[in-house]
């Protein structure tokens, strides 16, 4: 067993978090990751409607008797989602787990207050995550530059981030981005983390929602099979590298290019089509450099179970055997 204070705080019995994955995160991931012992995230967005985001967690507490979370992800956009109807559906349908990202939780937190939510935050730098441990979040997300999805723009990897973080705050922090495997699982609690958060590898199992084909890819990837992406934009996104995010990064290198000039190649709709048809090079889809770890497709209980048998071993193993 393995026992911080990420594993007292929600309740679950190992410190794994799987971050919400937008087109990734439906019930059926959500409630093997709880059921493996670890904390499942919906993905709040990924359903069109409040409403239907109501039926999602309904679904999920079908298949679960175990702690589930809903991320909240609040981003720039030119047509916004109703956020404030999305924050109204997970407090009614009696979620107490929210995983905030892309701006501070401020606004939400009264409500999430009002209604015994715990928030984990989820951001790139640590006085953002100041930011929000002052406003009243129950633990820190610290994502590393390695992570999928927007990694920020200071480009500070884990190593460095998440023993930054741990010292600078008093709420419980967990590393995120980079993490995939026993190894770097025992690397987060040395450095201070309380937990992981895993998003790359939980989309290669059995139980993720998407074509077999992304799966299939993602076990022959290595180091070099991301992209960075919209980083002339200053909203950089790391993602799968095909031939539609070298063309986005092509674009860019010109050095002139606006939001305007890459917008049909980056389309949400294009990247969901390649999860659920599995036509690789349709679009743009996320992943984290972690890739290079994912060698195999497991369900979630052999993935997770796997892990801390593993992770115990090096600890119990690898880190006595060097000490003199
Ligand atoms: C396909 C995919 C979609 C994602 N969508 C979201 C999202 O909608 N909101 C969010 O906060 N994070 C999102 N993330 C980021 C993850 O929650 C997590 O922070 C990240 O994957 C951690 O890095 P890792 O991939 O190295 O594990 C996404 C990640 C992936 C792989």
């Amino acid at each position: 067993m393995l026992k911080t204070r990420i594993t007292d705080l929600f309740g679950i019995e190992h410190p794994v978090i799987q971050g919400g994955m937008q087109w990734v995160g439906y019930a059926e991931l959500v409630s093997a990751v709880s059921n493996a012992g670890a904390l499942g995230i919906l993905t709040a967005l990924t359903q069109p409607t409040p409403e239907d985001l109501a039926k999602e967690i309904d679904r999920t507490r079908g298949m679960t008797d175990k702690p589930f979370g809903v991320n909240l992800t609040v981003l720039p956009t030119i047509n916004p989602p109703p956020y404030e109807e999305y924050a109204q559906a997970i407090v009614g349908s009696g979620v107490k787990i929210v995983e905030t990202a892309g701006r501070s939780p401020e606004p939400f937190m009264e409500l999430f207050k009002e209604y015994d939510v715990k928030v984990i935050h989820k951001c790139t730098s640590v006085r953002h995550a100041l930011k929000a441990q002052s406003v009243g979040v129950s633990a820190i997300t610290i994502d590393g530059f390695e992570c999928a999805g927007h990694p920020g723009e200071d480009d500070i990897p884990s190593l460095v981030l998440l023993p930054q973080a741990a010292e600078a705050l008093d709420v419980p922090v967990a590393g995120c981005g980079g993490f995939s495997d026993a190894k770097s699982m025992v690397a987060a609690l040395a450095l201070g983390g309380e937990a992981i958060v895993m998003g790359t590898r939980f989309m290669a199992t059995k139980e993720a929602g998407i074509h077999q084909n992304v799966k299939e890819k993602m076990t022959e990837a290595d180091e070099l099979s991301t992209n960075l992406m919209f980083r002339t934009m200053h909203n950089t996104a790391r993602v799968f590298k095909n031939s539609v995010s070298d063309q986005v990064v092509e674009i860019e290198s010109t050095g002139s290019a606006t939001f305007e000039d890459v917008k049909d190649l980056v389309a949400g709709q294009r990247g969901r089509k390649v999860f659920e048809e599995g036509d690789l090079e349709h679009g743009i889809w996320s992943a984290g450099i972690s890739v290079a770890r994912v060698k195999d497709v497991p369900s979630c209980k052999d993935m997770v179970s796997r892990l801390i048998a593993d992770a115990e071993e090096i600890i119990d193993g690898r880190l006595q055997s060097v000490k003199a």
